[in-house]
């Protein structure tokens, strides 16, 4: 059984289909890539996906269970997590407290023993730092921990989304453009940090990237849109000969 898999979904604002007939399957631990032009439907998707939009038609099933109407934080619970092009951090609060508060639907201990500060708030606060510093450590950020998330540069902030998404221990992470901002360097150590949090975490993972030679040296699989339909799905090279995918991004 797929992990993810989508029948017919679309959504129309207005009078504009943003998405349509879009079926796909993902199968469990696989890294596949989401790409198309500017505008094409991509993080409509996503938000589709995640519960943000009500799909106007077709279904979704996430680990054989239908979630169409579900909301986004009922989603996250089932194990689906994301990242935002936007990036959506608490800017005021400090990279591990970003962390921690992601971490929460791990949380044992009760309201009370968090109020009255009873041991087992301590354990369960020792526990959830040690792995807050853990997934910091994935990028090299653990010497920021205690610095506030607006003071990080912008490529930090983006990691430290990607923490944030991993605290909520999620089946499927869905990343929208992860490496928009950073330099060459910078991208390339991030996307071989993807293929590392892949093997390493036994998830499945989505990924819009614009930058095509990018997602092709990292994903076995592709899904190509236009205009909100599905125009290719295959391997690097299928999608790299494939002449409708090129007139989508050369222009005819
Ligand atoms: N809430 C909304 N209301 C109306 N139109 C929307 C809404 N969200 C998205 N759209 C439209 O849907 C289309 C797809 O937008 P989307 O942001 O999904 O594209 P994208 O592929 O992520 O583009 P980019 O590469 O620029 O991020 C666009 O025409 C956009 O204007
Ligand atoms: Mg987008």
């Amino acid at each position: 059984m797929a992990l993810l898999t989508t029948e017919n979904v679309g959504i129309a604002f207005g009078g504009l289909q943003a998405v349509g007939h879009f079926d796909i399957a993902l199968e469990e631990n696989e890294l596949v890539g989401l790409i198309g032009p500017n505008g094409a439907g991509k993080t409509t998707i996503f938000n589709l996906l995640t519960g943000v939009y009500q799909p106007t038609e077709g279904q979704i099933y996430f680990q054989g269970k239908k979630i169409n109407g579900k909301k986004p934080a009922e989603i996250v619970g089932l194990g689906m997590a994301r990242t935002f092009q936007n990036i959506r951090l608490f800017k005021n609060l400090t990279v591990i407290d970003n962390i921690k508060i992601a971490f929460q639907k791990e949380l044992k201990y009760s309201a009370l023993s968090a109020i009255l500060r009873l041991p087992a708030y301590w354990q369960q606060e020792k526990v959830v730092e040690d792995k807050a510093i853990d997934l910091l450590g994935l990028f090299h950020m653990e010497e920021d921990a205690h610095k506030l998330a607006k003071n990080l540069p912008y490529g930090k902030q983006r990691k430290l989304e990607i923490c944030r998404a991993l605290a909520t221990n999620p089946k499927l992470l869905l990343l929208d453009e992860p490496a928009a901002g950073m330099n060459p360097q910078e991208t390339r150590e991030l996307m071989e940090t993807i293929g590392f949090v892949r093997d390493n975490f036994h998830l499945t993972i989505l990924l819009i990237e614009h930058d095509m030679n990018l997602v092709m040296g990292i994903c076995e699989r592709l899904i190509v849109i236009d205009y909100g339909m599905i125009i290719a799905k295959g391997t690097p090279e299928e999608i790299k000969n494939n002449k409708q995918v090129i007139k989508a991004y050369l222009g005819s």
